[in-house]
């Protein structure tokens, strides 16, 4: 009989006398000369199954054989663990089952490393047994919470008549920033399918098609390069609907996140989420996501070095750039090798240098001290609000760049510090972002979203006479300082959607080739529509406290974007690439 009468995780004291089959695998065997327990596992749980010589010398001969992995049944009875020993830290632990007869599915080699310790294992063979890995009790844990939170998703909007749909994944481009990923067509020699780096111009051809509420789990592809929060295949909730705007989305996306905290996490969360606009978040926080979890805010400087004798910081100022600092609180006793440390980091995200003065109960350190002069640095001391024991960090710069730098070191201080609390989730709303962004390389205008977001009425007279100007209807929610989902309300007239191409220098050629299908579809009555497109790995990644969002997928790439269980990419036979029309240079 393969089957069993409960799971490893069910048993409790209430079952005691109880005669049970449980199926798993061997999770740990100890001997204890006489004695052998063994935990068994499942994927609901552990039970500790005893071997007692007493019960017969075939029986616990055959118990002495079992190691880690191997595959079995175990019949026996309930009995309650003996006084004392019980193991509150499980929910079995009350219980143990005394080993009437084994049966051995399947013996299992040494795994390359050990499912039930937590040492250390290289990325490289976890990815390869990724098989074994996912047996690990937190990987298996986290992969059924994501499970929890697609359930509770699909729940809320289905009650909100939402329909779910697919969409191809053999497609066009979709402009979202990244490369495509390619697929030769056999039919059609030297023409390529893009994978879709989003369902974007299909949500938005359902509105058209008047489903009015989508929703997809939806797989997206992007070749771009990899971090721990990006995947070259990863999964977003997409989400669009018809006649609507920000207060509706923002409204639905906090009814779903409720949700998926109440009923996947057994927490409350508080909404409405907060909000900022672009603006605000750039200056306080110098970057589009700001982490609520803790303060430390940026302050503008510049003004605290009117007449400043530093030349440095002087010059910059006179060439545009601000001063920008950041007063990082009881870090004023940091060793040198550490104050050294920021600096390195804040050259790697490109400052020329970083300024630091330490606010002792004596005096004020400063490495450019001489330079500064003591009245400007207690100016800057007074307008950062640094108090005795802090470490005032200055950086000049443009606006921008010395956000992004000061964003950087406040992330990493605010880690080394201990300065977030754990088990927080601060979500925020970000808006009014421009609709372009200026790109020095290429000299023209890059849209800050996607090209299909409407820009705000007011600005829509600017547009393209002064497309800086111009903010859009876009919004970004950002979770712990993660870019957590954006999305906007879209353009659904085909004047607008023209003008737009036109500011990003899209030859009319080539908006008709990838855009036409679009720009017909707004000539047949297409409703004025907008949505949101949350990440779902990021999402579960910030849920469980996971390192990376590789954590969280059950079979993900490595940093260079392979599968090193089944070996992809891998070459195509010679058979395959003559069917396609492909040609290898070597
Ligand atoms: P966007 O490109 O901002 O918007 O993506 C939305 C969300 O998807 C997640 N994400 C990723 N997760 C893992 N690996 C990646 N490589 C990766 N890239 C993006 C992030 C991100 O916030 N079509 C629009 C949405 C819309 O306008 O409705 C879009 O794709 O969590």
């Amino acid at each position: 009989m393969l089957k069993r009468t409960h799971t490893c995780g069910a048993l409790r004291a209430a079952d005691t006398a109880k005669q049970v089959r449980l199926c798993g695998w061997v999770h740990r065997r100890r001997d204890h000369g006489g004695l052998i327990f063994i935990d068994l596992r499942d994927r609901w749980g552990l039970t500790q199954v005893v071997f007692n010589p007493a019960a017969g010398g075939e029986l616990h001969g055959r118990a002495k054989d079992l190691r880690s992995e191997f595959c079995i049944a175990v019949e026996g009875t309930v009995q309650k663990r003996p006084a004392g020993t019980d193991n509150p830290k499980i929910p079995t632990g009350e219980i143990e089952v005394a080993a009437a007869g084994i049966e051995l599915f399947n013996a299992s080699a040494t795994p390359p490393f050990e499912i039930a310790g937590d040492a250390e294992v290289s990325e490289e063979l976890r990815y390869t047994y990724r098989y074994l890995d996912l047996r690990r009790p937190e990987l298996r844990d986290r992969l059924l919470l994501r499970h929890k939170v697609l359930k509770v998703i699909r729940k809320v909007l289905d009650g909100e008549e939402f329909t779910e749909l697919e969409t191809p994944v053999l497609t066009k481009s979709t402009p979202e920033g990244a490369r495509d990923y390619l697929v030769p067509s056999r039919l059609n020699h030297g023409s390529f399918f893009a994978l879709p780096q989003s369902p974007q111009l299909y949500k938005q051809l359902l509105m058209v098609a008047g489903f009015d509420r989508y929703y997809q789990i939806a797989r997206c592809f992007r070749d771009e390069d990899l971090r721990a929060d990006r995947q070259p295949e990863f999964t977003q909730l997409d989400i669009e609907m018809s006649f609507t705007d920000e207060e509706t989305i923002f409204a639905l996306i906090e009814k779903i996140f409720t949700a998926i905290w109440k009923e996947a996490l057994g927490k409350e969360l508080a909404v409405p989420f907060p909000r900022l606009t672009y603006a605000e978040c750039m200056r306080r926080f110098g970057c589009d996501k700001p982490d609520l979890r803790y303060g430390m805010e940026l302050t503008d400087l510049t003004r605290s070095f009117d007449g400043t004798g530093f030349e440095r910081f002087r010059d910059a100022i006179a060439k545009g750039s601000v001063i920008r600092g950041l007063v990082a609180p009881g870090a004023g006793g940091m060793t040198g090798k550490q104050v050294d440390g920021l600096t390195e980091l804040a050259k790697q995200s490109g400052a020329l240098g970083l300024v630091t003065i330490r606010v002792t109960e004596k005096e004020l350190v400063c490495p450019v001290a001489k330079h500064l002069g003591e009245e400007t640095m207690k100016r800057i001391v007074s307008d950062s609000k640094a108090k005795v024991g802090d470490l005032i960090l200055l950086v000049a710069d443009s606006p921008d760049r010395a956000g992004l730098i000061l964003s950087g070191l406040r992330g990493h201080l605010a880690q080394v510090l201990n300065l977030i609390p754990e088990g927080k989730f601060a979500f925020a709303w970000v808006t009014d972002f421009p609709l372009f962004k200026w790109n020095a390389e290429t000299k023209r205008w890059d849209s800050e979203h996607h090209p299909f977001t409407a820009p705000k009425q007011e600005d829509q007279g600017s547009l393209e006479s002064d497309p800086g100007k111009v903010l859009s209807r876009s919004y970004d929610l950002a979770l712990n300082g993660v870019e957590l989902g954006s999305g906007s309300i879209r353009i659904h007239d085909r004047q607008m959607q023209e003008a737009i191409f036109r500011v990003l220098g899209l030859p009319e050629q080539e908006v008709k080739d990838r855009f036409g299908f679009l720009l017909d579809a707004f000539r047949y009555g297409a409703p004025p529509h907008g949505g949101i497109a949350p990440g779902v790995d990021r999402l579960i990644a910030l849920i469980t406290n996971a390192s990376s969002i590789r954590e969280v997928i059950a079979f993900p790439k490595t940093q260079k974007a392979v599968d090193l269980m089944v070996g992809a990419p891998s070459e195509a036979s010679p058979n395959q690439l003559k069917e396609l029309g492909i040609n290898i240079k070597k």
